[in-house]
Parts: C-alpha cells; sequence; structure tokens
C-alpha cells in the first residue's frame, strides 16, 4: 500500500486510515499540530463524544467550550491517551493513531494538566516541575551512564530548565515547599509549569483557570499566551470562563452533548444563534468573571 498522507485521506475514509501505530513514513511539513477525524466514544448507553472532527493548528489556541457533560474532558481524555476511541482516527503532525500510546505522549510534544490536579503531593514543587522532563532519558540509558559527565549535563540542563519556569511562573517562594500543601491556585500554576517546562508542541490545557482569583486567572492567561508566542506551541484550552476564552483564544470549539456544534473565530462562536441557545445563553458557573 503506498504511504498515506494526511491531505491524502478523504473525511469520511479517515475512519480505516493508518490503524495503531505511528505511520513513520507519512513526513510532509504543513501538518496541523493536532487532527481528529470522525473521533467517537460512548461511556454504556452515553455518548460522550459524537464525530468529532477538529484541526489545531501549530501555534493556534484552540478553546473548547460546551456546557458541564458535553464532552470536553473525554475529548483530551482520549488526545491524551487515557480514553480509546470507539472510533475514528487521530493526528500529531505527521504521526497517526487509532489510539494514542501514553507513553510516546512527551515524546510527541505533547502535554497536559487534568481539571482535577494530579501533581505528586508528596513531591516538592521542584521535583513535580522536573518530572515533566522525566521522559528526556531512557531509565535504562540513565543506569548505564549514571554518574558520568554525560548524565552530569543531562542532569544539570534538566535542573536548569526546570529553574527556569519556576521563576517565570513565580513559583520560587514555593520552589521546595510539599506540592500537597499549598493553596490550589498555586497547585495550578505548578501544573502548567509541569505541563511548560518540555516546551511541549502541543499544551492540552483541561479548565487551568477554575477555581483560580481572578488576578491568578490573569496572571496563568499571560503564560499560556507566552508558550505559544515562544516556542510555538500548539494549546487546546477547556473553559468556562467566556472573557477567558474570548480574550486567548484564536479559534473556539463549542461540544454540545458530545457533538462539535461550533467552530470559528470568537466573535463567529459568540454570534452563533446554536451556541447562544446550547451555551452563552444560559447562565453559567463562570459568566461573572471579567475578561483578561
Ligand atoms: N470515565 C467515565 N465513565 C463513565 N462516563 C463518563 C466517563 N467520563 C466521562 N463520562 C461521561 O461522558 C460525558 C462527557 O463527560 P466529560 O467529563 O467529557 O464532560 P465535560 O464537558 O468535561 O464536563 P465538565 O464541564 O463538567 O467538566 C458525561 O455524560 C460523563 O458523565
Ligand atoms: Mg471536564
Amino acid at each position: 500500500m503506498p504511504p498515506r498522507r494526511y491531505a491524502d485521506v478523504p473525511t469520511e475514509r479517515r475512519n480505516d486510515a493508518l490503524d495503531g501505530v505511528a505511520d513513520e513514513s507519512a513526513k510532509t511539513p504543513g501538518r496541523p499540530a493536532l487532527g481528529l477525524a470522525n473521533i467517537s466514544l460512548a461511556f454504556g448507553g452515553v455518548a460522550a463524544l459524537r464525530e468529532i472532527n477538529l484541526e489545531v493548528e501549530p501555534g493556534e489556541i484552540l478553546a473548547v467550550i460546551g456546557p458541564n457533560g458535553a464532552g470536553k474532558s473525554s475529548l483530551l481524555n482520549i488526545v491524551s491517551g487515557l480514553y480509546r476511541p470507539d472510533r475514528g482516527q487521530m493526528w500529531f503532525g505527521e504521526h497517526s493513531f487509532r489510539d494514542v500510546p501514553t507513553t510516546k505522549l512527551a515524546a510527541l510534544g505533547v502535554t497536559r494538566t487534568f481539571q482535577n490536579l494530579a501533581l505528586f503531593k508528596g513531591l516538592s514543587v521542584f521535583d513535580n516541575v522536573l518530572m515533566g522532563l522525566a521522559h528526556r532519558v531512557r531509565a535504562g540509558f540513565l543506569r548505564q551512564i549514571v554518574g558520568s559527565p554525560l548524565a552530569r549535563r543531562i542532569e544539570a540542563e534538566n535542573h536548569a530548565a526546570a529553574e527556569e519556569v519556576i521563576e517565570s511562573l513565580h513559583l520560587t517562594k514555593a520552589r521546595d515547599r510539599l506540592a500537597g500543601a499549598l493553596p490550589y491556585g498555586v497547585q495550578k500554576r505548578v501544573e502548567l509549569a509541569r505541563a511548560l517546562v518540555a516546551r511541549p508542541k502541543l499544551l492540552l490545557l483541561d479548565e487551568p483557570f477554575a477555581g483560580v482569583t481572578l488576578a491568578e486567572k490573569r496572571e496563568l492567561s499571560l503564560h499560556v499566551r507566552n508558550a505559544r508566542d515562544s516556542f510555538g506551541a500548539a494549546i487546546v484550552l477547556i473553559e468556562h470562563d467566556i472573557g477567558v476564552v474570548m480574550g486567548l483564544s484564536d479559534r473556539v470549539a463549542v461540544l454540545d452533548y458530545g457533538r462539535k456544534i461550533a467552530d470559528g473565530t470568537p466573535d463567529q462562536v459568540r454570534a452563533d444563534p446554536a451556541v447562544i441557545d446550547a451555551y452563552l445563553g444560559v447562565a453559567h458557573e463562570d459568566d461573572k468573571e471579567l475578561a483578561i
């Protein structure tokens, strides 16, 4: 079979394209950082995602919004390999997957934060952030080179990267504190630091601003934008605060009952009657917050 490229696979055929592992033969520049084709997922009788098609370009900030239970977290969980889709195909640049091996995520340049924090509560902030670089050297290789100049250099580089991101996210005072002992807003920042330290190509953020103060929200938003501006990360941001969404994102996709009901610029989406009907027209938890 000749190598298939993303552009060569018609939308209606993407379901059955390139099953399983990454297709190393299909290397074409200009691919989206993330492509989803016909992704569907059900839990028993509940359809969490229905035929989702979505692309995120390198350097693009895509917000995913929608009511509670719309399927937003399920989408990120599929992209990060925690859930396996019933149908569909995913593309990370030139790599294609039916279900994403979590072990390959970091090597693909994908990092994420969780709606409910997933820090190592018994480790310091510094060690948590360092975990974001744990994939850089395989354990077996590390054992072979332990104590060598190479091992020391890798360790020094990783430590310097962790220190840099800790400083830029204003976590220096908390550097040696146990993550679990910190206020919620600070823990959210530590999780973002851990996701940023490897300078990901694709950054997946599940409600990174939920439950933080307005001032923290403004500051965290700047760090998210900076990840795009300074190293060109593509970002998928799940967020309920419409002010933040409109101010931060280049494009907005709207989910409702597992379907994508809109996908466009913030202004297009805000004016879309279907979106107003499904989401914007009704009160939701953060609608009193101000824009950044
Ligand atoms: N692990 C799971 N087991 C069973 N059902 C699940 C699971 N994860 C999600 N669901 C269901 O899938 C649907 C989508 O849930 P999901 O968490 O993706 O929504 P969401 O848009 O992130 O909502 P929220 O805004 O409340 O975080 C819901 O009906 C939810 O109950
Ligand atoms: Mg969610």
